[in-house]
């Protein structure tokens, strides 16, 4: 059974963040996109975000949000995404214009539009959400949600405890998760659990449309970066994607309520999302619906069937 939510999209396109844009331009009511600088400066994750919008011929406005973290020094990870942030493809250089600068106002003006109708789908850093959070303390109520990919139970990315999400934010992190809003939460646990490789790309490029074949260099060129980077095998873990699905597709996964802390000041762990897994009476009330599976080869069609239908 899938739904189509209404949603504002935070990303910091960013490899994943491209697929999680293609996605749910066909499967939500995407109301608008707004950019974090993550993976790449703000400049460049903004400007991809259009680029993404120019590809797919989507009508679907784009906000510049936060360059920098509300604390943290800057992080990116060109070494996965390249120096553009999208590296693989051929860009287009006739970008639709730029909606706003303001990111922030956006996110509150659309939720507050429509209370209890909007999710957020975070797929960057949160820095962006918890400004709206905190500047409109009636957003954590008049949000459907907030559907993030970040974090990881118990296991980080670029730690051992910290998801470059959460890492490059974790003040803004701690905002959202202590913020009292509906939270589901697509960590590495359930991330990893989606890797494409060659097999998956290929069948992309079989398919001979335009946007599968954009997406199949995308892919390929984000495969060869972690298997240089982590694993030496030419695959790539579709994080975002899950964020969205989580939403339209629910079958598609399994999920536990926990209760999760951003720790901030850890000399090993800063970063860390920590849930308590021990099951006791006294543990805190569950705050985050934590994604534990999702059946990948379902979400594989899902994803080739999308795509076809951008021609
Ligand atoms: O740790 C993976 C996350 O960090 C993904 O959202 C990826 O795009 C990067 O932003
Ligand atoms: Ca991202």
């Amino acid at each position: 059974m899938s739904h189509r939510p209404t949603v504002v999209l935070d990303c910091d396109p960013g490899h994943d963040d491209a697929l999680a844009i293609a996605v749910a331009a066909r499967h939500t009511e995407l109301l608008g996109i707004t950019t974090v600088a993550g993976n790449v400066p703000l400049e460049l994750t903004t400007r991809n975000a259009r680029a993404v919008v120019a590809v797919l011929g989507l009508d679907v406005p784009v906000h510049r949000g936060s360059e920098r973290p509300l604390v943290a020094e800057p992080r990116t990870a060109e070494f996965i995404h390249g120096a553009s942030g999208l590296d693989g493809p051929a860009l287009p250089t006739e970008l639709p214009a730029l909606a706003s600068e303001d990111a922030v106002g956006f996110l509150i003006d659309a939720v507050r539009a429509r209370p209890g109708e909007v999710w957020i789908v975070a797929t960057g850093p949160l820095t962006n959400v918890a400004k709206a959070l905190q500047a409109a303390p009636d957003l954590a109520e008049a949000v459907a949600g907030i559907s993030i990919m970040g974090g990881g139970v118990p296991f980080g990315n670029v730690t051992a405890a910290a998801e470059f999400n959460v890492l490059v934010d974790p003040e803004a992190a701690d905002v959202v998760f202590r913020s009292g809003a509906r939270l589901v939460m697509a960590g590495l646990n359930v991330t990893h659990q989606w890797r494409v490789g060659r097999p998956e790309i290929e069948r992309l490029r079989a398919t001979g449309g335009r946007v599968a074949g954009f997406c199949a260099d995308l892919l390929s060129f984000y495969g060869d970066a972690y298997a240089r980077a982590f694993s030496g095998v030419p695959e790539g873990p579709l994080h975002d994607p899950c964020a969205v699905l989580a939403l339209t597709h629910p079958a598609l996964f399994e999920s536990t309520p926990h209760h999760v802390v951003v720790e901030l000041t850890g000399a090993h762990t800063r970063g860390m999302t920590l849930a308590d897994l021990r099951g006791v009476r006294r543990a805190a009330p569950p705050n985050v619906e934590v994604l534990t599976r999702i059946d990948a080869a379902a979400a594989n069609d899902l994803l080739v069937a999308t795509l076809a239908t951008y021609g």
